[in-house]
């Protein structure tokens, strides 16, 4: 029989097999890559650990593939430091895999499907006495699986629990992790913290993001630096008013809350960043000792439902109790209801350097009276209902940091003279949507006034943008940006702008210029070298400025004109340039529809609103230019409907002759014929 003869072979060869195993026989060590003493064996589909790994490898990253259990004895890695095993579906840890890793210290178990055996699981943790930093994030864990697997962890310093399912914690939820710097809770469903964090006096960053809490009173923890409770519903941020202690905290983020009140700051603190936008904020300074609005309610007190300890009583209404704010130098209130400061509140911040008041309610700004900070660099009080900006000129000479200013989408109709010259840094201003015109030559010399319906822009040699949009803007006079180096120009919105010479000194500088909506027709652009980008849309054009093609545009904005064709060769210019390109809005010609053909084949350019871009046909039917522009073939500019009505009698002509000839010619030739001139185009 022939099997006898092999069985000796087969028992020849099987040692050999043996010995070479751990090398080469396990398909899955290929897909791992070793670099020095990492081993790196993501995105493969591994279902368990890889065997014949040195032994003596520092770092194991197994993310992306399809462990589902982590079995006793497959990690034998005594030098292992980091071990990774992020988004496989990994549901269970057996009790003794980490027996032999006695020095790990970071285990990245992200995105798992750790709460199916997390027993189990947390009985493998414990046997490891140095781990440092542990990511279990994304694993569907609840407050009793984390309470859990976290018990006697008391080396842990950053732990990651963000994506999971926690609903309230207590003092037994990290009540061992002794070392914690770092937690990072964001994204669970939490709604209650009771004492959570009283074992963690180590604790420096806090992230409660996107959770459910509804308060968070009686803050107390000093040592913190960063505390991040945005997105939650948070009504009442109170810290706690009794601590002599300094506290640590720096940054501290509420936004997306439905904060009603400033929060209550702690007395001593180091807080630098504090971001509020996004909450319904004001100050109630004025119904102070008011006896007709407010009776009796002045305070409000939050009682600890348990235990009866460590009540909170807040004096509502009392503006002087906001804390320690001295340290401050981002205070981002945006999108609040703020419809004036307390007195003497900016004045206590004297090392602010961005106020961020865009969306609230202010309508007016004493710039004198609230003295603010002299190191401030950015003041954005857009879109609120500023109908006035008071400022002496002291004030004004003392902002020698202001570098932005934002006054756009308020009332104003006037301004405090000079107040932009005054200004040495500053290189940003935008005015857009108020009512101020830009000042005449005879104007800006003559006024004394200290309020000035128009402002003179010259010479403030720091400038760079400048955004005028929407300010009833008529006639520039020629003199307006004389000694300026603008790069951004906007006067859109201006409808009737006169323009004239006014830019020719902004030729060498102008990167941006923003003429939509302004009646423009006919700009010469040809002396503008370094625009890159150009607003014309809403201006009903029925051309393209011939001026732009010797530009290096690569920002173009043509939308809602009266354009219906990009003349090839402009089109060929324009497009190797050209990134972004705005277009629709346009009654297209679809026949004459070759630059499409052009920027659509040029990879480099991204039509903005693609699908929104149409045209008409000879019918004056609208398509999708991006659908239809095959209709007509580019060349002659004409419709389909066009060849089809010469085609068809052309074959109409030939079917009668196919079918008259037979009888006289050789009717093989003429099939042939017929076929080749008529049936091709009817192919479509
Ligand atoms: C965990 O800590 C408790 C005390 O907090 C102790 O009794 C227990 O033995 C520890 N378990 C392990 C496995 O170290
Ligand atoms: C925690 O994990 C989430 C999701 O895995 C991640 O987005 C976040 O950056 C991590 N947090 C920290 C502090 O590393
Ligand atoms: C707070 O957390 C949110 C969500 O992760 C993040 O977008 C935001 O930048 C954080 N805030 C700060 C000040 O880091
Ligand atoms: C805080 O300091 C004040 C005055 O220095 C003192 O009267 C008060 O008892 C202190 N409070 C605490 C809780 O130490
Ligand atoms: C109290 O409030 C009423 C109504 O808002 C207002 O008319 C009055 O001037 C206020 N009185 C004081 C002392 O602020
Ligand atoms: C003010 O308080 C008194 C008693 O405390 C009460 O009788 C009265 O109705 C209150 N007035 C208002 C306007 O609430
Ligand atoms: C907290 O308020 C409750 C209810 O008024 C009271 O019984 C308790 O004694 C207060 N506790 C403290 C520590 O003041
Ligand atoms: C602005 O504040 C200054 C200083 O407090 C004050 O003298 C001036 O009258 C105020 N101006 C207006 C218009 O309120
Ligand atoms: C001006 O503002 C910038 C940006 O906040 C800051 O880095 C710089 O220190 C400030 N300079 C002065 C003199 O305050
Ligand atoms: C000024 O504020 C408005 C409204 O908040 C915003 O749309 C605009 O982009 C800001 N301007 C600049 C130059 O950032
Ligand atoms: C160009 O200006 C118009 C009119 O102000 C504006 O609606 C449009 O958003 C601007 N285009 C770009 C790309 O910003």
């Amino acid at each position: 029989m022939p099997g006898h003869g092999l069985t000796p072979i087969l028992l020849c060869l099987l040692p050999m097999w043996r010995i070479l195993t751990p090398v080469f026989s396990h398909p899955q060590h290929s897909r791992c890559l070793l670099k020095q003493r990492t081993a790196v064996c993501n995105n493969g589909e591994l279902t368990f650990v890889p065997a014949g790994l040195p032994d003596n490898i520092e770092e194991l990253q197994l993310n992306n593939n399809l462990i589902q259990t982590l079995q006793d004895n497959t990690l034998h890695f005594p030098s292992l430091k980091t071990l990774s095993l992020a988004c496989n579906s990994l549901k269970k840890i057996e009790s003794n895999t980490f027996q032999e890793l006695k020095f790990l210290e970071s285990l990245n178990l992200a995105n798992n499907n750790l709460d199916a055996y997390y027993q189990e699981t947390s009985q493998a943790l414990k046997t490891l006495p140095r781990l440092r930093v542990l990511d279990l994030s994304e694993n569907y864990l609840d407050e009793e699986m984390v309470a859990a697997l976290l018990q006697n962890l008391t080396s842990l310093e950053y732990l990651n629990l963000s994506g999971n399912l926690l609903r309230r914690l207590d003092e037994t939820s990290f009540g061992d992790l002794w070392q914690l710097k770092e937690l990072d809770l964001q994204r669970n469903i939490m709604f209650e913290l009771d004492g959570a964090f009283k074992s963690n006096h180590k604790l420096q960053r806090l992230n409660l993001a996107f959770n459910y809490l509804p308060c968070l009173t009686d803050f107390h923890m000093t040592q913190l630096v960063v505390l991040n409770a945005s997105h939650n519903f948070i009504e009442w941020f109170i810290s706690r008013q009794d601590l002599n202690d300094t506290f640590q905290l720096e940054t501290l983020d509420l936004t997306n809350n439905k904060l009603l009140f400033f929060p209550f700051l702690p007395s001593h603190s180091h807080l630098r960043h504090l971001y509020l936008s996004h909450n319904s904020v004001k100050f109630y300074e004025h119904l102070v000792g008011n006896d007709t609005v407010l009776n009796s309610t002045t305070t409000v007190e939050f009682y600890n439902m348990k235990k009866h300890m460590n009540n909170v009583t807040a004096e509502l209404w009392d503006d002087s109790l906001h804390g320690d704010i001295s340290s401050l130098e981002i205070l981002d209130l945006r999108a609040n209801q703020v419809a004036y400061f307390p007195q003497g509140f900016i004045q206590r911040m004297p090392a602010l350097s961005r106020l961020q008041m865009c969306t609230n309610c202010l309508e007016t700004l004493n710039l004198t009276s609230e003295q603010l900070s002299s190191s401030l660099y950015e003041l954005d009080v857009s879109n609120n209902r500023l109908n006035q900006i008071v400022a002496d000129e002291d004030t004004m000479m003392a902002f020698g940091n202001l570098t932005y200013l934002n006054l756009s989408l308020n009332a104003l109709e006037s301004l405090p003279s000079g107040l932009f010259s005054s200004l040495p840094s500053l290189r940003s201003v935008d005015l857009s949507y108020n009512n101020i015109d830009i000042c005449l030559p005879e104007e800006a010399e003559t006024s004394t006034e200290t309020m000035s319906a128009c402002v003179d822009w010259t010479n403030i040699v720091s400038l760079r943008q400048l955004y005028l949009k929407g300010c009833n803007l008529h006639k520039i006079p020629s003199s307006a940006f004389a000694g300026l180096s603008l790069t951004h120009l906007e006067l859109s919105d201006n409808p009737g702008l006169i323009v004239r010479g006014s830019m020719q000194s902004l030729s060498r500088t102008l990167q941006h210029l923003g003429l939509g909506n302004t009646h423009i027709q006919d700009f010469d652009f040809s002396h503008f070298q370094s625009l890159t980008s150009l607003n014309i849309s809403r201006n009903s054009l029925a051309h393209l400025p011939p001026s732009l093609l010797n530009l290096d545009l690569t920002v173009l904005d043509l939308r809602d004109n009266k354009l219906s064709t990009i003349a090839s060769g402009q089109a060929q210019a324009l497009a190797p340039k050209l990134h972004t390109v705005f277009l629709a809005g346009n009654p297209f010609n679809c026949c004459q529809a070759e630059w499409f053909t052009t920027f659509k084949t040029t990879k480099t350019i991204h039509m903005v609103g693609l699908s929104d871009i149409e045209c008409e046909d000879s019918l004056q039917t609208t398509h999708r230019l991006e659908r239809n522009a095959y209709l007509c073939s580019g060349e002659g500019g004409e419709s389909i409907l066009w060849y089809i009505l010469l085609i068809l009698p052309m074959c109409l002509f030939f079917v009668g002759v196919s079918i008259i000839v037979p009888l006289t010619f050789k009717p093989q030739m003429l099939q042939k014929s017929i076929k080749k001139k008529c049936l091709k185009p009817t192919s479509y």
